[in-house]
């Protein structure tokens, strides 16, 4: 019998990609859960999806089969009834929502459903958390570790899913290059940490788990900065900076996705020897999965990302 996957936080990048990935695996029944929209719109620093757009995904995905359950999901009674037979519920809230999971595990808990999926997709905050300088992203590394022990405190089974860099979000010039740009690293854009969801949640070696995939890439930052100067036809900008560059910069930078990136590659220079924050579960588990090929990626999700994260960045000054 197929076991039932709900994903929440559905029409967001890593969401929409995951729901339509499922359907087309089709090892799973899909469901999506959505929220009352008269809560504050949240996003990783995106343009915000209107109304009317989401409706139209959710209708297109009801055609395909999925079942669209609608709940206030701050409200644990109204939502363990809506959860019940949910087997996999799969949360890809974005970075600025990640407290939104507390009351779905606790409805989790009680409807009981059996694996709780948080939205993790970056590093491995297992290990961020005691890194040793207090950024936003440390902050947030904490809580995610946190939300994972909640989850076991539940008495759920988790599947833990790091994904190293979304390209999509460190490529504004000067390219910031936190680590030797020979090593490899893993990169997973937004598309395809969505892909890879219910792949890593097929196979049986995720249950109670942590699968640090690199769903798009596992190069070097010269190879992933050499592929986008072949495709632009022209040099890109590269910024080395060192830890303590680093620390500097973040003291000065404004909040807002500026911010943010500093952080990330903070922690990586932080990122003690001997601790890789990188690895490469699909290579070994999912060999047949392919993730989207650069010379896509690069036209089609990254520059217009970087472009929209550039206003971003400037609106935050
Ligand atoms: N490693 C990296 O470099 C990196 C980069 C980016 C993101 N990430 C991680 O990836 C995860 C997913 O990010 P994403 O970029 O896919 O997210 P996103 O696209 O920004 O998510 C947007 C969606 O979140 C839902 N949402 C909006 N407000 C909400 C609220 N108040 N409470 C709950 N849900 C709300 C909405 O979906 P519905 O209306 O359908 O609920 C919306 O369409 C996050 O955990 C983030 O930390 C990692």
């Amino acid at each position: 019998m197929k076991r039932t996957v709900t994903v929440f936080a559905a029409t967001g990048v890593a969401g929409s990609a995951c729901v339509n990935e499922l359907i087309a695996q089709d090892v799973f029944n899909v469901q999506v859960l959505v929220r009352n929209q008269d809560e504050q719109e949240k996003s990783s620093f995106r343009p915000k999806k209107e109304l009317s757009e989401k409706e139209k995904q959710l209708f297109a995905w009801e055609q395909k089969g999925v079942s669209i359950l609608r709940a206030d999901t701050n409200n644990t009674s109204e939502l363990t009834p809506v959860l019940r037979g949910t087997d996999y519920l799969v949360s890809c809230v974005p970075f600025t929502a990640t407290e939104s999971q507390y009351p779905l595990i606790w409805a989790a808990k009680e409807a009981g459903v059996e694996r709780f999926v948080p939205s993790e997709f970056g590093y491995i905050y297992e290990w961020e958390q005691f890194w040793p300088t207090d950024t936003v992203h440390r902050s947030l590394a904490r809580q995610k570790a946190f939300i994972r022990r909640v989850i076991e405190l539940a008495g759920m089974d988790y599947t833990i899913i790091p994904a190293g860099f979304w390209p999509e979000f460190y490529m504004a010039e000067p390219v910031i290059v936190p680590v030797d740009p020979d090593q490899r690293v893993s990169w997973s854009a937004g598309v395809d940490v969505g892909r890879i969801i219910p792949h890593v949640l097929a196979h049986p070696l995720s249950r109670n788990a942590v699968c640090p995939v690199a769903a798009t890439a596992y190069c070097s930052w010269k190879e992933m900065l050499d592929t986008r100067e072949r495709l632009l036809g022209r040099n890109v900008e590269r910024l080395y900076m060192s830890e303590t560059e680093l620390k500097e910069a973040y003291k000065t930078q404004a909040p807002g996705p500026g911010q943010a990136v500093l952080a990330i590659s903070l922690a990586a220079a932080e990122c003690p020897q001997g601790m890789p924050l990188w690895a490469h579960w699909n290579a070994k588990h999912l060999p047949e999965f392919i993730g989207t090929p650069l010379d896509e990626l690069f036209p089609n999700v990254i520059e217009p990302t970087v472009q929209s994260l550039i206003t971003e960045i400037q609106n935050s000054q």
